[in-house]
């Protein structure tokens, strides 16, 4: 191996401290007394904030953030001494910040303390202190309050220091209605009855517990009336908590895996969960997914409940993964966080990395690894082969700002740079540097720099060394592979991956540690790297070999046509292992898709797959497919069908084989492997799948409620819309707005978008905007559009008509107008698309999506560029192999 340096600084790496926008630090909060007094009818509440601070510098003015808050009073005092009752206070909207000022100096290395009382809005933005509903057994809507504070909206429901290194302990009293559950991140240290200030009657103050030192956007209270279940199989109670219209059973699964998940943490973190209890609990309206709030982590109610009679597989893996992910964040986020938001992907990365973890070890059957190469990896490769992506450790100041990097890159690119040390340093290893991470920095703030010392402490290796630029730079390499077999050699070389293919010498100064995971008949060595340009390696025998094992590096390798006509020959001779076979076709794929190869050998390379046993490379063919086939969506009707022929020879022998009869026998990955085959093949109109979908679907519809299987139902609904008319979207959308549970409901809406008749389509966009639909559902029935044409121009056009709309319902602060810019633009494949696209925007605030716009518009770029290259590429290869005339 040679030795070069690599990493020379080219001036492109950001120096991320100099960005931020803080405030001032003459004073550090200690502790704050918050009290929080809901009003149901005119969804305000009323708050008295009492802030202890320390003094560090000679003070004359507090500055600390608020949003939306009407504040009545403002106190400052030091000691004993009120400093001011009536200080200045003005208000930076910019900012977000409001600055209290007073006459008199506290000293440096005093003690002072703020108050304020004020109003805020129990808002229907699913941020700060929000309202959510459900409805009553009797039909009435009942509300209940909750937060979201991450990540810059606790400042929107209180008066506070809202960066997650000013932490500080808490005291919570909530007051409420008996009736009420009132939750916080501890447990009850006293309720008392108190006069009311907003009916003037008696009402409940719960106090609780004061929290250790934590960071604001980790802060979670709840008042409603709510159903509980608990378990005591873990140290502390555990609890799951669900709103009164929901079958609080459902909740079982995820109380159960919470409970052996703290457990399981405590002892491979080696560090003991620090509150007194963990709940969870299902919001009916929730921006994200799951929140990990410290001892009250707040979900979606698809995330955390579940009825497994009538749910998939795949969703309740899905629940799994979203709790052991959250619970992850318990140690990895809360108890040791990220200094400020550019450091986002510790948390989000080690949460994601360690949910995959956990998951292999609770549900080994499951095998998640050899899925992670078709998750994880695939959608960091995806997005940052774009010009438009960032890196992990990017530069974020303003709220929009931070809501826009809970992406790709931090949760995937994050875990997968994550993945790539802990190959490299050995699982075991790994762990016990994470464990010397926590113990060191326990209720503290770290950088990443942090992290890779804790590495490199445990190992002896220079973990910064291969680490940091892969944090620090934007993309990854395409490492291009020549042989010399008269030298028993190979000739490798790295060179910035672009998904357009148009990479200048500027873009291409990054030098990227590799590593090489050369896999021989011997095994694979994981020590090799790359860490120049390019080298040459020698191989013993050339006969077989294959860099990237397992995929367990960020980039893509280009090997010659005939190399890989051998690697496919090598996967069905059982060389290779299901991610070598899975990551070999998805880099394939990137590969033609971006002209560093021509598109009809990935489709003879496909091809010669048919008989491949693995899920997951299947779940890897379909989507190639499926990229190449929305690629050419716009394209001559003859060249279209012929492509979804084809894609129908290639998976209906597979979805025969496998069939569509459900045993309870059938393990995990089976009902999921039958579910997808029967969905790939019967979208592509096989017969023998078409008819069995309407049978089921009319079985169903007359009144037999389980004719269709959990794990067909998404697919049984998209066959029968593309198919059917009328009749078959009434019955769907019947299932969307009244089915039993969230995730029914969820499938019956996420399918609506198939039918693709005129006035079908302008129902599904028109539900979306409707009361029927809840703003955290509003991508569910758009996305299925974009499967056709006529949906894709529909929903831009409807994007343009009701973009003052969609501005007021999704505000730029967060991320749901980003999903929707990019749902709404992503799918065109041409350059005037584009334009038009851009020309709509050019007069309007992009303000909070636009990096999702600029992503859409490099994504459509890359299309257009990839039909012109190889669009009489694939036409010929169609003609060859029949499908085209
Ligand atoms: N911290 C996030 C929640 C979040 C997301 C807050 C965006 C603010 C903005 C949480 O830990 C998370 O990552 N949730 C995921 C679920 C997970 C299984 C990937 C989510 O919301 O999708
Ligand atoms: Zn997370």
């Amino acid at each position: 191996m040679c030795r070069h340096h690599f990493g020379e600084d080219d001036g492109a790496a950001m120096d991320v401290s100099q960005a931020r926008e803080v405030l001032p630090t003459n004073v550090k909060p200690v502790h704050y007394d918050l009290t929080l007094e809901p009003d149901f009818d005119k969804f305000t509440y009323e708050g008295k904030v009492v802030i202890d601070l320390d003094v560090a510098e000679d003070t004359s003015s507090i500055s600390l953030n608020t949003n939306e808050l009407k504040i009545h009073s403002t106190t400052v005092s030091s000691g004993k001494q009120v400093i001011s009752s009536s200080p200045d206070v003005s208000y930076n909207e910019d900012t977000q910040t409001t600055k209290v000022s007073f006459k008199d100096t506290i000293p440096a290395g005093s003690k002072a303390t703020l108050t304020q009382t004020f109003t805020g809005t129990l808002n229907d933005n699913m941020a700060g202190f929000y309202r959510s509903s459900f409805k009553a057994e009797d039909g009435s809507t009942t509300y209940m309050a909750t937060t979201q504070m991450e990540p810059t909206d606790a400042r929107r429901a209180f008066p506070c220091f809202d960066e997650p290194a000013l932490k500080s302990e808490f005291t919570i009293t909530l007051i409420a209605d008996k009736k009420m559950t009132c939750l916080s991140n501890m447990d009850v240290s006293s309720e008392k009855e108190v006069d009311s200030a907003i009916t003037g009657g008696k009402r409940k103050a719960v106090t609780f517990n004061k929290t250790p030192l934590m960071s604001t956007y980790l802060l979670a209270f709840v008042v409603g009336e709510l159903n509980c279940i608990e378990t005591s199989s873990f140290r502390v109670p555990v609890r799951v908590y669900a709103p009164k219209d929901r079958d609080i059973e459902h909740g079982r699964f995820s109380l159960e895996l919470a409970a052996k998940t703290l457990d399981f943490y405590e002892k491979k973190f080696d560090s003991k969960f620090p509150l007194p209890k963990m709940d969870m609990i299902a919001i009916p309206d929730f921006s994200a997914g799951a929140m990990e709030n410290w001892g009250l982590v707040t979900y979606r109610v698809v995330d955390l409940l579940i009825d497994e009679k009538v749910s998939s597989a795949a969703t309740k893996q899905r629940v799994a993964e979203t709790v052991q992910h959250e619970l992850a964040h318990q140690w990895f986020g809360n108890l040791v966080t990220m200094d400020f938001w550019d450091g986002l992907w510790l948390n989000e990365g080690f949460a994601t990395w360690m949910s995959w973890y956990s998951c292999n070890v609770f549900y080994p059957d499951w095998k998640v690894w050899e899925g992670y190469v078709t998750d994880n990896l695939a959608s960091a490769l995806s997005l940052d082969s774009l010009r438009s992506s960032h890196p992990i450790e990017v530069p974020v100041k303003r709220a929009d700002e931070i809501n826009q990097i809970f992406d790709a890159i931090s949760y995937s690119k994050g875990s997968c740079v994550l993945r790539m040390i802990s190959k490299y340093l050995g699982e075991d290893t790994f762990m016990e540097g994470i464990r010397r991470y926590l113990k060191k920095h326990a209720y503290g703030n770290t950088q990443t720099g942090d992290l890779w010392a804790a590495l490199s402490d445990v190992s002896g290796k220079d973990v910064e060394k291969v680490m940091d630029i892969w944090t620090k730079r934007v993309g990854f390499p395409v490492v291009t592979v020549t042989e010399d077999p008269s030298a028993n050699s190979i000739h490798v070389k790295q060179n910035r991956f672009l998904r357009t293919a148009d990479v200048k010498p500027e873009e291409d100064q990054t030098l990227f540690p590799v590593f090489l995971g050369l896999r021989t008949s011997e095994g694979v060595d994981e020590e090799l790297a790359l860490l120049s340009r390019e080298a040459d390696f020698k191989i013993k025998d050339m006969d077989f070999f294959k860099l990237n094992a397992d995929h367990s590096g960020l980039y893509r390798t280009s090997y010659s046509p005939e190399r890989l006509r051998k690697l496919g020959v090598a996967a069905k001779n059982g060389l290779l292992t299901v991610e070598d076979r899975a990551g070999m076709i998805a880099d394939a794929g990137a590969l033609a898709a971006s002209g560093y190869q021509k598109t009809s050998g990935i489709l003879s390379l496909l091809d010669s797959f048919k008989s491949e046993p693995a899920f997951v490379v299947w779940q890897e063919i379909t989507s190639r497919i499926s990229v190449l086939r929305s690629a050419w969506m716009f394209e001559e009707e003859a060249v279209r069908g012929a492509l979804k022929q084809f894609q129908l020879d290639l998976t209906k022998d597979k979805a025969h084989e496998l069939g569509w009869k459900f045993k309870d026998s059938d393990g995990h990955i089976e009902q999921q492997f039958k579910g997808m085959m029967f969905g790939s093949a019967g979208v592509a109109k096989d017969e023998a799948i078409v008819k069995a979908a309407f049978d089921m679907f009319n079985k169903f519809k007359s009144g037999n409620s389980s004719a269709i299987h959990p794990n067909l139902r998404g697919s049984v609904y998209a066959i029968a819309l593309s198919n059917g008319g009328k009749e078959e979207y009434e019955v769907v959308l019947d299932q969307a707005l009244h089915a039993k549970t969230s995730d029914e409901r969820n499938t019956a809406l996420r399918a609506l978008g198939r039918a693709k008749s005129p006035e079908l389509i302008q129902r599904t966009l028109a539900l979306s905007l409707s009361d029927d639909v809840k703003g955290q559902d509003i991508y569910l029935p758009i996305s299925a559009l974009r499967t056709h044409p006529e949906g894709i121009d529909a929903l831009w056009n409807w994007v343009k008509e009701n973009w003052g709309e969609l501005e007021r319902r999704l505000p730029p602060s967060l991320s749901m107008l980003s999903s929707v810019v990019s749902i709404t633009t992503s799918s065109f494949t041409h350059d005037e698309q584009r334009k038009a696209i851009e020309d709509f925007f050019a007069k309007k605030s992009t303000k909070g999506f636009d990096k999702a716009l600029a992503q859409s518009c490099d994504a459509i770029r890359a299309k257009a560029a990839w039909i012109k290259r190889d669009s009489e590429d694939v036409k010929d290869w169609l003609k060859d192999h029949g499908y085209l005339q």
